[in-house]
């Protein structure tokens, strides 16, 4: 339905207006304090269109229900009602969805606003999730987007590389630094899709997920599927405990740029982190390493990567490399 999806890119536009204009509004003084104690100048607000969803219900439907049909509201998700249909679409009367929050415009390719993410100001229980998202519309599957590749883009292409982050404020401090080629997940694994999409552009990635376990957890699934589409990864773990936004902040870009130089190539890491979940020299702690290894070395497009993969593993982990090498056999023959 091509018009539909005209008026969704429209309506998508005009939110993002209303959403910078209500952040230049008295009352969005604390949303700006916000805004500036998490050190985002004015200049990256306009950049990528930062706004306020101001504590409302009612406005900003009055406001865009002028200019808009009652299908494209509905289908937008920038709207919520107490009824809905089994797709989620808001059947009653429509209210805010995003309300108190600081504004991203998710992007597609184009730079078109496609969807938002809005950060709560408090962290109480009231306000919901840190970040609200909007759901999935006929302009927005979640797992099919990469937040900033419209800008990042000619940078990764020419550099030749993309840097993954977990989230929307670590992309962006990242990218404001000066470092370019750098896109989020917005705090999920990869999918195939932004697999397939990234790999238009490079197939080289640098993985920087937040150093805690959901930021591993995420970074071992992203590279069992990246390293299954051939591209060549390597992983860098931040110290601190800081995630790359804090990082930058607290250490400087010139400190960043160093840290992303030590990224580990994930057969490196992963024989790492199996160490590190499994650190006794028991045989017991060795069989579950290598249990976490092999279906990451299965993935390896190449048996020369498998072999090295596993030489490597076994010369780390003190085990006879032949004896891995039947594992990595027995657990193939046992997939089929
Ligand atoms: P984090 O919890 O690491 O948040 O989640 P963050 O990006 O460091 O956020 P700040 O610095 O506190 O503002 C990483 C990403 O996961 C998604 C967001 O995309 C976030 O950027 N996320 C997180 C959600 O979608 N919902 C949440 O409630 C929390
Ligand atoms: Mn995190
Ligand atoms: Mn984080
Ligand atoms: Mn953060
Ligand atoms: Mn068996």
């Amino acid at each position: 339905q091509a018009g539909l999806r005209r008026q969704l890119i429209d309506i998508h536009e005009a939110a993002t207006q209303y959403f910078q204009q209500a952040l230049q509004s008295p009352e969005a003084a604390r949303a700006r304090e916000y805004i500036s104690s998490r050190a985002i100048t004015s200049e990256t607000i306009a950049q990528f269109r930062i706004g306020y969803a101001p504590d409302d219900f009612n406005h900003m439907r009055d406001a865009l229900g002028k200019h808009f049909n009652d299908e494209t509201m509905r289908a937008s998700g920038l709207f919520s009602s107490k009824e809905q249909n089994d797709e989620g679409r808001p059947t009653g009367n429509m209210y805010s969805r995003f309300r108190k929050r600081i504004t991203f415009p998710i992007c597609n390719e184009a730079g078109k606003t496609i969807a938002f993410t809005a950060r709560a100001l408090d962290s109480d229980e009231k306000s919901g999730p840190k970040y609200m998202n909007s759901p999935e519309t006929p302009l927005y599957t979640k797992g099919q987007v990469l937040f900033n590749l419209d800008k990042a883009k000619s940078a990764i292409r020419t550099q030749d590389y993309a840097l993954l982050v977990e989230g929307q404020m670590d992309c962006i401090r990242v990218f404001t630094s000066g470092i370019q080629p750098v896109i989020a997940t917005s705090g999920t694994a990869f999918t195939e899709h932004q697999v397939r999409l990234l790999g238009r552009f490079t197939k080289r990635v640098v993985v920087n997920f937040d150093p805690d376990t959901a930021g591993a957890n995420a970074a071992e699934k992203s590279l069992a599927l990246l390293t299954e589409a051939e591209f060549e990864v390597r992983i860098v773990t931040l110290d601190g405990g800081l995630d790359p936004d804090r990082f930058v902040q607290e250490k400087g870009i010139v400190a960043y740029a160093d840290a992303l130089k030590t990224a580990k190539p994930h057969a490196e890491y992963l024989v790492d982190r199996a160490r590190a979940l499994f650190p006794q020299r028991t045989a017991e702690a060795k069989v579950k390493a290598v249990n976490f290894l092999l279906p990451h070395i299965r993935r390896l497009p190449s048996a020369i990567q498998r072999t090295q993969f596993v030489d490597d593993a076994a010369q780390k982990l003190g085990i006879d490399s032949s004896l891995m090498r039947q594992e990595l056999q027995h657990a193939a023959t046992h997939r089929l």
